[in-house]
């Protein structure tokens, strides 16, 4: 898999590390990034892994960043695009291409976007969590493949409750990529399934999801 990150690849560095036992079952052919200079990628390259960065303001717009996204990951040929930390909407030319999923600091279909901790915050939620979930082009709203909850303490900020839910998200994020892989899934309309089955997919834009 390529793993595509924008920040610190706290999430990246445990699907990193989990790859080194060969019997987790999942290669990180490379880890690609949006952004110069991030945590995420210095921390890849010391572990060895092939990087990449395509900078969003290097391209006049989305659909020519998009596209050389695409092109440099298809370079890797993953069978599964991991989005952990990266701060942008993949677009047609991606998605199109290649399956992905990406994980998300909140319990969706509640506080999509870019600040899913604060908002969830804001709105007094006792209970937040993290969702991993297939993309598709719009915003944060593909079929969900796993969620875990956590609690909001009194006292929490962003980046306390933030640290937690991250805590969270590492482990199922390793536990997720690696059934994905080991076992295959099936997606069904908005419904996500571990396993290979001859059960038919109903949505036709969903059958390069099906493994
Ligand atoms: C994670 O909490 C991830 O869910 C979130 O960014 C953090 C990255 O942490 N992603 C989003 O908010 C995407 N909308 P990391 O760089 O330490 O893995």
């Amino acid at each position: 898999m390529v793993v595509l990150i924008s920040g610190t690849g706290s999430n990246m560095a445990a699907l990193v590390d989990a790859a080194e036992d060969p019997a987790y079952g999942v290669d990180v052919v490379a880890v690609g990034s949006d952004r110069r200079g991030t945590r995420g990628v210095e921390l890849a390259e010391k572990a060895g892994v092939p990087t990449f960065v395509v900078p969003f303001r290097d391209y006049s717009d989305r659909a020519e960043w998009d596209t050389a996204m695409a092109d440099r990951i298809s370079e890797y040929a993953p069978d599964l695009v991991v989005s952990a930390g990266f701060m942008r909407l993949l677009g047609p030319a991606v998605l199109g291409r290649h399956t992905a999923v990406n994980i998300h600091p909140a319990l969706l279909p509640s506080f999509p976007g870019a600040h899913a901790v604060r908002d969830a915050l804001a709105h007094g939620v006792r209970v937040t969590g993290t969702t991993i979930h297939f993309l598709d082009e719009g915003v944060d709203s593909g079929p969900i493949i796993d969620q875990v909850a956590v609690p909001v303490e009194d006292g929490d900020d962003e980046s306390s409750l933030h640290e937690r839910i991250k805590a969270v998200e590492r482990r199922m994020l390793v536990d997720t990529v690696g059934r994905l892989a080991r076992e295959g899934w099936t997606v069904d309309g908005r419904h996500v399934r571990f396993g290979r089955t001859e059960h038919s997919v109903t949505d036709a834009t969903d059958t390069k999801e099906q493994r």
